[in-house]
């Protein structure tokens, strides 16, 4: 106890509050603030309730919304999640700040994960643009509209790195990459925190689920992890720090338990990581109940045990578990916890709560006229079809297929995908209305005057509810095939839309079986029989496994789950109207047995030897070890030529720098864009480094036939990981290098670096 007692005081002094005038002027203002709560009222700042309408969690059985009105009127409790909508959040905040004793205004958290009533594409498709302006402006508009519906927190981003595609919530993260995951958890958090966080249009972010709950074994949602040092922390943590260091005030943990201790009662992961070594000073909310799960989990006794473990690890806010409310003031009063860690996580939370304006007008989020003028916008909806748009992977383009012509081609468009309003929207898009989003078939008929024909061929969802299930989705009724054949037969082109249903990704929503759902397979193979001038476009949440696809249907359009604006972004491409640049962030394997599947994997002692016939190698006897697609793959309707890499210098100190170059020329005849990403490898390390790693990447636009110069700097710190001593650090040797246009193409080089210690 002491221990906890003498860190918690030095923390306060060096690292709860930043040296600014305006922060230490809170700091005052949350200390006098203190002094005034009793201790079920600061117990109170900790306590997180459910709303009345959305439920994303299992309902507690003692949540009785009786109980909870009571609870909101004696002050204990400091945020609600799942209000929304100005007349209902300004209904509890009403309550919060008038019927209590001393006031505090409720800090209002929602799940705005992409987008909160106008959906942008899902984060792994955002992602997929590897354009971070356009990831910022998005998560900036999300903030924009979800803030005028009363929110000023959102449960974004998710910066879990995840390898496994069976794993639902691979749709909610940016793929299997660290640095890519780091770039873009720092501009999602830039872009929904603003410049000021006490404007009405900016809102808090929460970058979770910390730690390592995309490494769920077998990618079964709420899994064990059970990982390394090394992949912890060279793999998992820096998305969380980059995050950190792009100022975000909350953080979420996880659901999972890390190496036998739940992240929500883990002092490693909080204490010494996040608030020790990294000093952060915003709060920790748990996930959904996720004290209470240390029970199940068996770590925790009983409720009150798991409360003292988890506010001893450093979980500062109680999302639906109800045990710090009904726990901690008994555990304080018998010694069991040190006030101080009350004092320490109610602080946190009141910080925030200063820094977000509440204070000074608890209803700031609540302007009726806003809510109405901002909700759906144009600025807003301009905004999701450009990210939407740069969403979008070109796969495969054979016999020029791609773009289709304006005038004079018949196209068939078929799958039930195809005519969706609600899929297109994805998993968690709690806000937004059923059905809006445009469909391809609506989008199809603006952009061009093309005969087109809709055939379903295979129904793909009964219902359109959020809990459909999985038997549901899969419906085996072929007689739709015999109407999409004729109609295919009649037709220049074939569009498919096929995939996944939006609610078969994300959480709780794992797979064991990451084909085309359903009777989708055939239904491709069949029509393609009867029409191969087919044009695969792919909606899903996740990587899927698409040998036959791949080999055989010649043009393939990635279009994942992209938002409001889906049919329009689509139908652009298809049409040429925009030419597409997005690239893989994830690896698609080739079957399901290669998951996990990943491109920055390590050597091994027996790396595959090309044309080997021994079987003394690490790789499968009826598979290649490569994916179908590689991470960072995409194609445009131009061609890019790398050429000329250059070093500054073969060998470098660290005190230097090597700058690295190469040439990029558009060798076709469209204007396009190109994402030059930068990989080096560690050749010999104290620890074993992966085969390449992404290390940088640029997005480049050129005119046809035109070239231009990339370049990238190369610096110790790109060089650093997390050694055997455990100290980030870059250890001297020789480094490959490979700039090109995806993980598996590139120009080769090496340098070496010299010296000691980095
Ligand atoms: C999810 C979180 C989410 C929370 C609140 C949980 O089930 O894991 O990501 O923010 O619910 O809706």
């Amino acid at each position: 106890m002491r221990t906890i007692k003498s860190f918690l005081a030095a923390l306060f002094i060096m690292a709860a509050f930043s040296i600014t005038a305006q922060s230490m002027q809170y700091e005052k203002q949350v200390e006098s603030l203190l002094e005034q709560m009793t201790l079920e009222e600061k117990i109170g700042q900790m306590n997180q309730y459910n709303g009345f309408w959305n439920v994303t969690g299992p309902a507690p059985e003692n949540g009785t919304a009786a109980k909870k009105y009571e609870h909101l009127r004696n002050g204990w409790v400091g945020s609600m999640l799942n209000v929304r909508g100005v007349e209902n959040v300004r209904a509890v905040q009403k309550i919060a700040v008038e019927e209590t004793r001393l006031g505090i205004p409720l800090i209002i958290g929602f799940d705005v994960i992409h987008g909160y009533k106008t959906q942008s594409p899902i984060p792994l498709a955002e992602a997929a643009s590897w354009d971070l302006e356009a990831i910022h402006k998005s998560a900036a508009m999300a903030a924009k509209e979800a803030a005028a519906a009363g929110i000023n927190w959102t449960f974004a981003p998710m910066v879990d790195i995840s390898r496994d595609a069976r794993w639902g919530r691979v749709m909610e993260g940016a793929g299997e990459d660290t640095y890519l995951g780091c770039e873009v958890a720092a501009a999602r958090v830039r872009g929904f925190q603003g410049e000021d966080l006490a404007s009405p249009h900016t809102i808090a972010a929460c970058a979770k689920h910390y730690a390592a709950y995309g490494f769920a074994e077998a990618g079964r949602d709420y899994n064990t992890v059970d990982i390394g040092r090394s992949t912890l922390h060279n793999v998992v943590l820096p998305p969380f720090k980059a995050a950190k260091e792009a100022g975000v005030k909350t953080f979420m943990n996880a659901f999972n338990e890390l190496n036998g201790i739940p992240a929500t009662g883990n002092a490693y992961l909080l204490r010494d990581i996040l608030k020790g070594d990294w000093g952060f000073e915003g709060f920790v909310v748990s996930d959904w109940g996720s004290i209470n799960e240390m029970i199940a989990h068996g770590h925790a006794r009983d409720t009150s045990h798991a409360a003292e473990l988890a506010v001893e690890a450093g979980s500062d806010m109680d999302m639906e578990s109800y045990a710090y409310v009904e726990e901690l003031a008994s555990l304080v009063r018998e010694g069991v916890i040190d006030e101080i860690l009350i004092d320490d996580a109610a602080a946190r939370v009141l910080h925030v709560k200063y820094e977000l304006g509440l204070f000074d007008d608890p209803y700031r989020y609540c302007d009726a006229a806003r809510e109405k003028e901002v909700t759906g916008s144009k600025e807003i909806m301009d905004a999701c079809l450009d990210m939407a748009k740069k969403s979008i992977v070109l796969l495969k383009n054979e016999r020029g297929l791609l773009p289709l012509k304006k005038e004079g081609q018949k196209i068939a468009l078929i799958g039930t995908l195809a005519a969706d309003n609600n899929s297109p929207l994805g998993s968690w898009r709690l806000a937004a209305d059923d059905n809006t989003a445009v469909s391809v078939l609506e989008a199809m008929k603006v952009y061009a005057g093309n005969e087109i024909r809709y055939a379903s061929g295979a129904e793909l969802a009964i219902g359109n509810t959020a809990f459909i299930t999985e038997m549901e989705i899969n419906t085996t009724d072929k007689t739709g095939f015999a109407e999409a054949v004729a109609t295919a037969k009649e037709a220049d082109v074939v569009v498919m839309v096929l995939g996944e249903h939006g609610f078969q990704s994300g959480e709780g929503r794992s797979r064991t079986n990451i084909s085309l759902p359903g009777v989708q397979q055939e239904l491709l193979e069949t029509v393609y029989a009867a029409n191969p001038n087919v044009v695969l476009v792919l909606n899903n949440g996740r990587p899927l496994a698409l040998p036959w696809a791949a080999e055989n249907i010649p043009a393939i359009v990635e279009a994942w789950q992209l938002g409001t604006q889906s049919g329009h972004a689509i139908a652009q491409v298809l049409y040429g109207d925009y030419n597409p640049s997005g690239k893989l962030p994830v690896s698609f394997p080739r079957s399901l047995g290669q998951v996990p599947i990943y491109y920055n994997h390590k050597s091994t002692g027996r790396p595959v030897s090309p044309g080997d016939k021994l079987v003394f190698w690490s790789h499968y006897i009826d598979e290649e070890n490569s994916p179908l697609f590689p991470f960072g793959y995409g194609l445009s309707y131009t061609t890019f030529e790398y050429s000329n890499l250059q070093l500054s210098k073969n060998k470098f100190t660290g005190d230097d720098a090597i700058k690295a170059s190469i040439t990029l020329k558009n060798t076709g005849t469209l204007k396009g864009k190109e994402v030059v990403q930068l990989y080096l490898h560690d050749r010999f390390a104290s620890v074993t480094r992966p085969v390449k790693e992404l290390k940088g990447f640029q997005l480049v636009a050129l005119e046809a036939g035109e070239s231009t110069t990339v370049s990238f700097i190369i610096d110790k710190k790109l060089l650093q990981f997390y050694t055997a001593k455990g100290e980030w650090a870059a250890e001297p040797g020789m480094f490959g290098i490979m700039i090109g246009s995806s993980s598996e193409e590139g120009l080769m080089g090496e340098f070496e670096l010299v010296g000691t210690k980095h």
